[in-house]
């Protein structure tokens, strides 16, 4: 396995193995590697000739009194895991290497970078979206693998590579969960012992709520009253948001059509947890655009 800091001596490998016809699967990361990465890390190890992860706390998609400075980090860790996964490649770039002096550019997916998430975390998606723009460009991976988890993350990815032409291919891997429910997430390390205990409620809620959309006697309206109360009644968190939203254009729904998200986000303490469930819409006259 090779640790790749400089943009030059990734370029040299891609370009070698571009040459030899090999397959480049990519998964990009922030470190603090959990099953949930190691599983998008298989399916790429898999389904490639060769496997590229990046790791990379990627300043620009932390608001200024968001947790960049805590964000946990453990390169030793990472790099084990990586190995023991049989990782080609680990980039390892540097902030100044990503964002030298003048770096002037963003990318930005309007319109579905600006709710949900992005309603209280402004300018989170831009970071998010520079940063894949910028990966790609430079991985050239024939496959991105990305998780379910961040659910807003995907569709807006998936938005920015159609609109701007990049020629990859993108896969998006089921949210990995501990024994309760609670979505794998590098967040779950800051919660004390009562809100790890609480976030259960989360998983626990959204899969009666999808049970309740999915049995057709319920709107999205009473899907979301019903998810809110049982999250408040059964612990402290308080909850940012919860929606019904279509799985592809993210706008909000008012009746079960197609393939529907029930998104939330909710803060245990200081800690924002995020989760989502599909829900598979009982009423079928509409197609999704
Ligand atoms: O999901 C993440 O870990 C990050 O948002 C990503 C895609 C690696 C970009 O920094």
């Amino acid at each position: 396995m090779k640790i790749i800091k400089s943009i030059s001596s990734l370029k040299k490998e891609i370009t070698k193995n571009k040459t030899k016809n090999r397959r480049i699967g990519f998964v990009p990361t922030m470190g603090a590697l959990h099953e949930g990465h190691l599983s998008l890390i298989r399916k790429c190890r898999r389904e490639n000739d060769i496997c590229i992860i990046s790791i990379f706390v990627n300043p620009i998609q932390f608001g200024p009194s968001e947790d960049l400075a805590q964000y946990p980090r453990d390169k030793k860790k990472d790099k084990l895991l990586a190995q023991k996964e049989k990782v080609d490649i680990i980039f390892y770039p540097s902030k100044e290497t990503i964002y030298p002096r003048r770096f002037l550019t963003n990318v930005e997916v309007t319109e579905i970078s600006d709710i949900l998430c992005g309603k209280k975390r402004k300018g989170h998606f831009r970071g998010v979206t520079t940063i894949v723009a910028k990966l790609l460009n430079l991985v050239e991976p024939e496959t991105l693998y990305l998780g379910q988890k961040d659910f807003q993350q995907t569709v807006i990815i998936q938005q920015m590579v159609k609109d701007l032409n990049f020629n990859v291919k993108i896969k998006i891997g089921p949210t990995v969960r501990e024994k309760d429910g609670l979505a794998l997430s590098s967040r779950n390390a800051y919660l004390n012992i009562q809100q790890r205990r609480e976030a259960g409620v989360l998983y626990r809620t959204l899969k009666e709520a999808k049970k309740r959309a999915e049995s057709g006697k319920y709107t999205p309206q009473k899907i979301i009253n019903f998810t809110s109360q049982t999250i408040r009644q059964e612990s402290k968190a308080k909850i940012e948001y919860i929606e019904c939203v279509d799985a592809v254009n993210l706008k909000k729904i008012n009746n079960f059509y197609n393939k529907t998200i029930l998104a939330l986000a909710a803060k245990f303490g200081k800690t924002r947890l995020i989760d989502n469930i599909t829900i598979n819409g009982t009423k079928k006259n509409k197609t999704q655009t």
